[in-house]
């Protein structure tokens, strides 16, 4: 990728859409309008409140990322998107429960003018779920051309400049690569042919993109790691990023994991388990939406540990993710896991992990970073998949040619070597010998 010559500075407004404004979607937004008014804080944002160091220690340099690389405010964000319910996003919240009253009450006004424009939907996606706030049209093609028709008029409704997507939608069901994914020309004759492999989010996916607006994907949905979606956000210049927000158990399991393998301590089992019981709990209790998240949650330790060059450590691992619809508990997700840890001479050990978390309001600040990181990659020229935002996702999109990075550590460094490369500052390599010359 060519380091930017320039990065266009973030002039006027930025709509942030979001394709699913349910839990995740509507906490995000009530977050960001809270934040505006100084209500609350937007703790677990890195572009919001994260630093970034700059030349030596000894400098002590180390602004505000935001301010470094020169991001939207929050008052320069406008928001809307799509679902298959007509709820607004206050309804919409108030449904999802998981702010408080207080919170709502303070802005309830802005939330219920946010109103979702009709989705594009086909249930055989999404099964546990039934809407009729829903696109109607002959063909998948019609469907994508009523989808950029929707941004145009978000638009220049809102006097828009730049606008940004990140897929808050339900899971899809577990689909392979098919056909008509393999090339743009291919997918093209698929949504005039209404190929039935053409997902909603692949539709979103291809109307953002054909209309310059960036598309990360936070669930594990099939979408924006395919040849053809690639092929279009190069040909387009706009970026992509994906997929599956990295936010509960499986951020814990790549902050433990590097460590463990640093050490160089063995594993010989990690089951791990989750209760949930919002909407997106009762999704993924169809077993094709199961599939998806599975898929996305296994692949990560793997890449850590690496068994195949660490075989005596990691070769016989047992690794399971099981995730159990349970209504009381609502958004208030629990995670346990159990780790079956060896070390000197192979004695055994154990780690018990019981995370209390709130699935949404771990989610909410990973929506407005990569809203505005995608909008930084365009507005600095880089087009295609957005590798440097791994740090976001349980299921990195990469090159071909390479695996994906999971360890949340590199990926910080990454993110933020990224970030110091873009502006033209020294990448820091933590060699640091300098200080002892
Ligand atoms: N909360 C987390 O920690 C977390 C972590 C990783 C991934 N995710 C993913 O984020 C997504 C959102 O989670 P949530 O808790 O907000 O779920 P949710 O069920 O509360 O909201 C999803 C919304 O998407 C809508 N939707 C589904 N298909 C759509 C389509 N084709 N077009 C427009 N709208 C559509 C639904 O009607 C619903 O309102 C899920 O896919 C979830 O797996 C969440």
């Amino acid at each position: 990728m060519k380091k930017p010559a320039t990065i266009e500075p973030a002039k006027g407004k930025l709509g942030v859409l979001l394709p699913g404004m349910g839990a995740v979607g509507t906490t995000f937004i009530a977050g960001c309008l809270l934040a505006r008014k100084g209500i609350a804080k937007p703790f677990g944002s890195l572009t919001q409140m994260g630093t970034i160091r700059l030349g030596k220690r000894s400098e002590e340099k180390s602004p505000l990322i935001k301010d470094l690389v020169g991001l939207p405010s929050l008052d320069d964000l406008v928001f809307g998107g799509w679902d298959l319910f007509p709820a607004n996003a206050l309804e919409a919240a108030r449904e999802a429960d998981v702010l408080s009253r207080d919170h709502l009450d303070a802005i309830a006004d802005e939330l219920a003018a946010i109103e979702p424009m009709e989705a594009v939907f086909f249930p055989e996606f999404v099964k546990r779920l039934r809407g009729e706030h829903v696109k109607q049209g002959d063909d998948k093609m019609q469907l994508a051309e009523a989808v950029r028709q929707d941004i145009r008029d978000f638009k220049a409704k809102h006097g828009l400049e730049r606008c940004v997507a990140v897929w808050c939608g339900s899971t899809e069901v577990h689909r392979e690569p098919s056909e008509c994914h393999q090339s743009l020309a291919a997918f093209e004759e698929g949504l005039r042919k209404s190929d039935p492999a053409i997902s909603p989010s692949q539709i979103y996916a291809y109307a953002c993109l054909k209309e310059r607006v960036g598309y990360a994907n936070g669930a594990p949905n099939l979408t924006e790691d395919l040849p053809a979606i690639v092929e279009l956000a190069k040909e387009t210049q706009t970026p992509v990023s994906g997929k599956d927000f990295k936010t509960g158990q499986t951020l814990m399991k790549t902050i433990l994991a590097p460590g463990l393998r640093a050490r160089a301590l063995g594993v010989r089992g990690w089951f791990s388990t989750n209760i949930l019981g919002n909407r997106d709990g009762e999704v993924l209790d169809d077993p094709d939406s199961f599939k998806s998240k599975e898929v996305s949650k296994l692949g990560v330790l793997e890449t850590i540990l690496q068994p195949h060059l660490q075989p005596e450590l990691y070769g016989d691992m047992y690794h399971k993710v099981r995730i159990n619809y349970y209504p009381p508990r609502g958004d208030q997700k629990e995670g346990w896991d159990n780790i079956d840890i060896f070390g000197w001479l192979g004695y055994p050990m154990q780690i018990k992990i019981d995370f209390l978390c709130r699935d949404s309001i771990l989610a909410a600040p990973l929506v407005l970073d990569l809203a505005l990181f995608m909008d930084l990659a365009q507005r600095a020229g880089m087009s295609g998949i957005q590798e440097w935002l791994s740090f976001y996702y349980k299921s990195p999109a990469h090159a071909p040619e390479v695996y994906p990075e999971h360890n949340l550590f590199v990926q910080q460094v990454k993110l933020k070597n990224t970030l110091r490369w873009m502006v033209g500052e020294e990448l820091i390599t933590h060699l640091g010998n300098e200080y002892y010359d």
